[in-house]
């Protein structure tokens, strides 16, 4: 077919891309290939392409970094690299190469957030901001002394932007290192390019002299002994253990990304989110060989992770690890039982409408001896061995699209 379209004399040049994009899961493997894809995944099939015809051939298909793109044309592999997501969050890349400055090159961290409606970045605020967040950041007139406090995405960024403005920062941070809350979140087997976001700052704060303090949790008088002229305050937030009755037994997924996990035992994970978190902490305690179940609030798993195709990689891992589902299902309770047993009671989001059975609004899936699919044991309920119960703290977190509450809540299990 290449050939023809060449020999018709009608085309200056290819622009491949491999595989199908029929369905959300190649789109994500083959024409946008994800996080989860390693870098330049199609490279080699673009470059037997280039081998077989005459016109040149240009390709993009996560090829992210300079280097990979420098080798793809240096050996001749193709003609030209596309480079779609690195020039959204770094949309100077070509100055910064004429600069001869690329090491300073915000790099893709491939989580294709920009896939949503306004192809925001995860990495870069000014992208689709500019018109009122610019990505060049003008000096300020007044320069001032500016303390911030906390090292997470917010206070790394609210660093960098104040010293690239002229202004001198310093930035208190309580634990050893920087990155808060993405620590956690690059934390999972095919989430860890996140830790691009931090490590670019951090960079970037070391290349403009910002002074930055680990090991200092800021107190009122380590802030005015600083005498700032602006204070920052980007301390981010703590998993909520209010809400939720019987929630002293349960475990915010932070500690379960943080803890060790338990040695043995039956573990429930509740999505009450639908994004990533439920999904990391059960990847940590599958890997530590425990028994995993997950109940989720909405039709399936991780549906609010932004329609870019994540969903799919963690369905793909829950097959993977058969791991048992429950779908429409809202946590309303974690009762503790004789002995440390705990047992989950659920509102079925479904048969609630239409009256299904409840008890303090709420179904006992104890009652029906089904506690998730297939199951026939409740959860917390002994084990033929007597090994098993539930032990669990839970944490909160606001679906703030539908302002409802939801959990997202571990448990695990105690001998
Ligand atoms: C925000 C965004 C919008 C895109 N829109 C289109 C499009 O309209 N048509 C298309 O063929 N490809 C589109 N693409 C796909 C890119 O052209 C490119 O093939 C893909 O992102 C893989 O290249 P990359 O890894 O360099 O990003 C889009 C990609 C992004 C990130
Ligand atoms: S959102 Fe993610 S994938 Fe898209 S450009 Fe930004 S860092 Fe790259």
């Amino acid at each position: 077919m290449a050939r023809i379209l060449e020999q018709s004399g009608l085309f200056d040049f290819f622009n491949v891309i491999y595989g199908r994009m029929d369905t959300k899961m190649s789109l994500i493997v083959n024409s946008m290939p994800g996080m989860f894809m390693p870098s330049a995944p199609w490279l080699t099939k673009a470059a037997a392409f280039r081998r077989a015809v005459r016109l040149p051939v240009f390709h993009a298909a996560k090829i992210a970094d300079l280097a990979t793109a420098r080798h793809a044309i240096g050996e001749g592999l193709i003609d030209m690299v596309g480079m779609t997501r690195a020039h959204i969050a770094e949309p100077h890349l070509v100055r910064l190469i004429e600069d001869g400055r690329e090491h300073a090159a915000r790099p893709c961290v491939g989580g294709s957030h920009c896939r949503n409606a306004k192809a925001t970045c995860i990495h870069n605020p000014a992208t689709a901001r500019e018109t009122f967040l610019p990505h060049n950041i003008a000096p300020s007139a007044t320069p001032r002394k500016v303390l911030v406090v906390g090292a997470g995405p917010a206070g790394l960024e609210a660093a960098r932007v104040a010293a690239s403005r002229g202004h001198r920062v310093t930035l208190l941070e309580a634990a050893d290192r920087a990155g808060g809350q993405v620590l956690l979140a690059a934390s999972g087997s095919w989430r860890r390019n996140l830790i691009g976001i931090v490590d670019w700052r951090v960079g970037e704060l070391q290349r403009l002299a910002v002074e930055v303090r680990y090991n200092q949790y800021a107190e009122l008088d380590d802030v005015l002994a600083e005498r700032p002229d602006v204070v920052i305050v980007a301390t981010g937030g703590i998993p909520d253990l209010n809400g939720l009755a019987g929630g002293e037994w349960c475990r915010s997924v932070a500690d379960a990304l943080s803890d060790t996990p338990p040695q043995t035992g039956r573990v429930l994970f509740y999505d009450g989110t639908g994004r990533h978190n439920a999904y990391l902490g059960m990847e940590r305690y599958v890997s530590a060989g425990l028994d995993v179940r997950l109940a989720v609030l909405d039709a399936l798993p991780a549906q609010e992770t932004g329609g870019k195709g994540d969903d799919l990689v963690w369905m793909r891992n829950l097959e993977k690890w058969q791991v048992p589902v429950r779908a429409h299902v809202e946590l309303i309770e974690v009762q503790r039982r004789e002995g440390g047993v705990l047992r989950a009671i659920f509102r079925h989001q479904l048969t609630r409408a239409d009256g299904g059975r409840a008890r303090g609004g709420g179904t006992r899936h104890d009652r029906r001896r089904r506690p998730l699919r297939g199951r026939p044991r409740a959860f917390g309920q002994r084990r033929p061995d007597g090994s098993c119960g539930l032990r669990a703290r839970r944490s909160r977190s606001c679906r703030s699209r539908t302002a409802r509450r939801s959990f997202t809540c571990t448990g695990s299990a105690t001998p």
